[in-house]
């Protein structure tokens, strides 16, 4: 990316050409590349884009209400509860891919629908640079990418930050003025809390990870990740009072990257690992073990699947 201020003309005024008088609607997820992509559609074309939020029962603790509250500027913002839509198809489903798959089918089911309410013809994606590189060198499908069923019934996929690094992204989510909890938000994967739950996806580890997430996003605010998470990655023995009990064995993972592409576990002091510790297995007495992952990328991926 040259210059900011190019990037924002030339990008308006290349979805303005592509979408004409049609109308479009934009995923909104929550993390920077999607506001970018809505913000950058919305000064396009204004109206005739329908921003839409699906709450899949995946997404970050507080997350929805957060999108309501920032997005209450566009006012055709609609926000869908398509939770137990999304619990239903993950019944069973184990295969990581498989699990990006159905979720990635869900999503463009969701917003088909409300395409065809709309009348809307075209999808605008906040895909990036990275997303597409690992989709296409086939080390991961990315559900905005690799994921989507064959037949889209869209004229067109528009993605405007499709050649951007995350790092240029954030400066253009700050030149467009979005708050810093969108701009400085650390990435979060398109199928949500699903990837960060070994096997099969239930309410209740969903529910375990996402406060994990929270407390290991709000214990490490000061630290500065790249990203940081945490992540349900199997059962194990613990004591709880007298008893031994077979409980979640909850993963926390810090890293350091420019792009995701590569990374570094981050170097984290001991008394900052013992508070998450304690503020995980505190808040949930089905949590029996916390560990802390030092592997790099590569060999490991940042997430677990
Ligand atoms: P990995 O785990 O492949 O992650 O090292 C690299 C970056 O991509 C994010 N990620 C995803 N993002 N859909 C997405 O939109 C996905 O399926 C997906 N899988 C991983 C991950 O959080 C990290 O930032």
């Amino acid at each position: 990316m040259v210059d900011v201020d190019e990037f924002i003309d030339e990008a308006t005024a290349e979805i303005e050409a592509q979408i004409g008088d049609e109308r479009a609607i934009i995923a909104l997820s929550g993390g920077v590349d999607s506001s970018v992509a809505a913000t950058l559609a919305y000064e396009a074309i204004g109206d005739k884009l329908t921003p839409i939020y699906i709450d899949t029962g995946l997404m970050r603790k507080g997350e929805t209400e957060q999108i309501a509250a920032t997005f209450s500027f566009m006012e055709s913002l609609q926000i869908i509860d398509a939770r137990d839509r999304f619990f239903e198809a993950l019944e069973g489903v184990t295969d990581p891919e498989e699990k990006r798959s159905v979720i990635g089918e869900g999503f463009i089911r969701e917003f088909e629908r409300e395409a065809k309410e709309l009348d809307a013809t075209y999808l605008v994606q906040g895909t990036i640079y990275p997303d597409r590189i690992e989709s296409e060198g086939g080390i991961k499908s990315h559900h905005n990418v690799g994921g989507l069923p064959e037949i889209v019934d869209f004229e067109g996929i528009v993605e405007p930050v499709r050649d951007l690094y995350k790092d240029e992204v954030r400066e253009v989510a700050r030149k467009l003025g979005l708050e810093e909890i969108i701009s400085e938000r650390m990435p979060f994967p398109g199928p949500g809390l699903a990837v960060r739950v070994l096997g099969e996806v239930t309410p209740e580890k969903v529910a375990v990870a996402r406060e994990a997430c929270h407390v290991v996003e709000d214990e490490l605010a000061d630290h500065d990740p790249w990203q940081a998470f945490a992540a349900v990655i199997g059962k194990g023995t613990g004591v709880k009072g007298d008893n031994r009990v077979h409980g979640w064995i909850v993963s926390v993972r810090s890293v350091e990257s420019r792009d995701g592409m590569t990374a570094r576990a981050q170097e984290l002091p001991w008394d900052v690992l013992q508070r998450i510790q304690s503020r995980i297995t505190g808040t949930n007495d089905n949590v029996a073990r916390v560990v802390y992952d030092v592997t790099h990328k590569p060999p490991a991926t940042i997430e677990y699947e």
